[in-house]
């Protein structure tokens, strides 16, 4: 096909987004599981400590490991050392690069390709969805920041129990107001968003004032250290959520479920109650029904969840065979802007997710997927970006119910 100058210079610059996207994904990968790791190793030190023998004074715990070929003996003060160490490493680079990146690819994928990601059919412009999306990520942080620091913040079961019914009201808002997809990953964002700010504006700050106090020869207040510490284990109830959200949206019968809402807040569950458990084992408290437990429960949230999905699309009337040309028309029309070995959509210049449907073979291969993108749920086509109707959705699920030939 011969291209006009301007489609070339499009797609060079589309390509030049996807490339872009895919490096700033690959850090994110990177710094998040660097900085969960350092999370997940600090609480499971701080939980295996033991009383020291023959230890410098003010070591309240250490801990003997071995790992890659050594031994290491580490140790932890009650409060601080009497002086400085010459050396001193701080853990706050994983956080922050985390979180900025994850801005960034947030803004590459949801924000510049808006009028796909972003909306429902009908509901909000562009322009406002992203508004929403910001609105929730700044806002999230002040609410839970208020939240700990009132008398709420000292009674963390309690504290515990306010956060999650208000995040689930906020992604039963959310999914109201923009597309399920964009809702989905803007709880985990806002979420994200929380842990790194409790990084930058509480932990980190809380080490600055000790390490000064030891600088200048006075004692370092215990108190202080004891709030960031609390914020340190809320990011680490808080990781297991977040990282479902973030795997999650690849799985359309999640996000794009008549009740979306409810299965994140049923996973954030599970999410959090497997860290639980690992949190209580590390100290030597074994409540043996937790795994198990979260193990049922996502068989049955499987089950539920299959159960109340969409309503069955009305039966097309008499039964006829559907033929394939007239499914072939449908597709053509309402996929192949994205789903073709060259999109002509602007934002693709390959067929996203590797889906393309330019042959009958093809099309009958996806079958399966079509079906739940299209027809049990309907999150695709993304925003309903080319009108699909619920007739045409109709008519693949008969065609895909009677055995999607393609003679
Ligand atoms: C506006 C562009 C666009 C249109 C139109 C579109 N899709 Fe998609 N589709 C996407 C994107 C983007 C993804 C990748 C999502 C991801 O990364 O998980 C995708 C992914 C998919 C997947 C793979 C994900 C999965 O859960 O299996 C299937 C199947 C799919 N689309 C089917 C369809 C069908 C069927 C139609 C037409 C009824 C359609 N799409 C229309 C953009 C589109």
């Amino acid at each position: 096909m011969h291209l006009s100058q301007n489609q070339g210079d499009a797609e060079v610059g589309s390509l030049a987004v996807a490339w872009l996207e895919l490096t700033v994904r690959w850090i994110h990968v990177i710094a998040g599981v660097a900085w969960i790791g350092t999370s997940f190793y600090f609480n499971w030190l701080n939980d295996r400590l033991t009383t020291p023998t023959d230890a410098p004074e003010g070591v309240t715990g250490e801990l003997w490991s071995v790992h890659g070929g050594g031994f290491y003996r580490v140790m932890k003060f009650g409060v601080a050392p009497d002086r400085m160490p010459e050396e001193l490493h701080w853990f706050k680079w994983e956080a922050y690069l985390t979180a900025l990146s994850g801005l960034a690819l947030l803004v590459l994928v949801y924000y510049l390709g808006a009028d796909v990601y972003m909306v429902v059919p009908g509901g909000l412009s562009p322009g406002a969805a992203i508004g929403v999306g910001v609105a929730t990520l700044i806002g999230g942080w002040f609410v839970y920041d208020a939240l700990c620091r009132s008398p709420l913040g000292r009674r963390t079961p309690a504290l515990a129990t306010v956060g999650f019914l208000l995040a689930t009201l906020i992604a039963w808002g959310l999914v109201q107001f923009i597309g399920s997809r964009a809702a989905y990953i803007h709880m985990g964002a806002m979420l994200g968003t929380i842990m790194a700010l409790n990084v930058f504006r509480v932990i980190i700050p809380a080490q600055r004032e000790m390490v000064a106090d030891l600088v200048a020869g006075r004692e370092p207040d215990g108190a202080v250290g004891e709030h960031a510490a609390l914020r340190s284990l809320h990011n680490n109830y808080m990781t297991l959520p977040v990282l479902f959200i973030m795997v999650s949206i690849h799985y359309a019968m999640t996000y794009g479920h008549r009740y979306n809402w409810a299965i994140l807040a049923a996973l954030a569950l599970i999410g959090a109650g497997t860290r639980h458990y690992f949190n209580l084992r590390n100290r030597g408290r074994h409540n043996a029904w937790i795994l198990p437990g979260a193990a049922l429960a996502m068989v049955a949230l499987a089950f539920v969840s299959s159960g109340l999905s969409r309503p069955r699309l009305a039966d097309r009337e008499g039964g006829e065979i559907v033929s394939f040309e007239a499914v072939r028309a449908v597709i053509v029309g309402r996929c192949a802007v994205c789903h073709s070995e060259q999109p002509s959509h602007a934002l693709f210049d390959a067929p996203p997710a590797g889906v393309m449907f330019d042959t009958p073979e093809l099309i009958r291969a996806y079958a399966d997927r079509i079906y739940a993108t299209a027809v049990e749920s309907t999150v695709m086509p993304l925003g309903n970006f080319t009108g699909m109707t619920d007739d045409e959705r109709a008519l693949i699920a008969a065609w895909i119910r009677q055995g999607a030939e393609i003679e």
